[in-house]
């Protein structure tokens, strides 16, 4: 089921400090995650949240997520426009 993004925007307030709301790192060792695909954003987290992939920070953040709050807050990093601008 496709994620919620009016949803997804109230629970990305638990990323924000780190990820920001609108998905542009706020400190260096953070990945940006905004525009990233849902299906790539979904699967980072259920792996976080399973132990396959492992972070001090994200682990526990994913933990406490559903798969709800998964889709959703996938849904709201992934709708965010994003631009680009190659080097000279
Ligand atoms: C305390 C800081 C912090 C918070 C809060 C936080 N994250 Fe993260 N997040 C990180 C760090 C650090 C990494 C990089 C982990 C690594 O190196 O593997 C990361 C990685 C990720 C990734 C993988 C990105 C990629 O490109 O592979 C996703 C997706 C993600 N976070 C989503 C979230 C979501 C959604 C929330 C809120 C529910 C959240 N994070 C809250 C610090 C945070």
């Amino acid at each position: 089921m496709a994620g919620d993004t009016a949803l997804g925007r109230h629970k990305a307030k638990a990323c924000a400090a780190c990820h920001g709301i609108d998905g542009v790192a706020k400190m260096p060792h953070v990945p940006n995650i905004a525009g990233e695909s849902t299906i790539y954003l979904e699967k980072q987290l259920k792996a976080f949240r399973s132990g396959e992939r492992h972070d001090p920070m994200m682990s526990i953040i994913a933990e406490g997520l559903s798969d709800d709050d998964i889709a959703n807050v996938s849904a709201w990093y992934a709708a965010i426009k994003i631009e680009v601008t190659l080097p000279e």
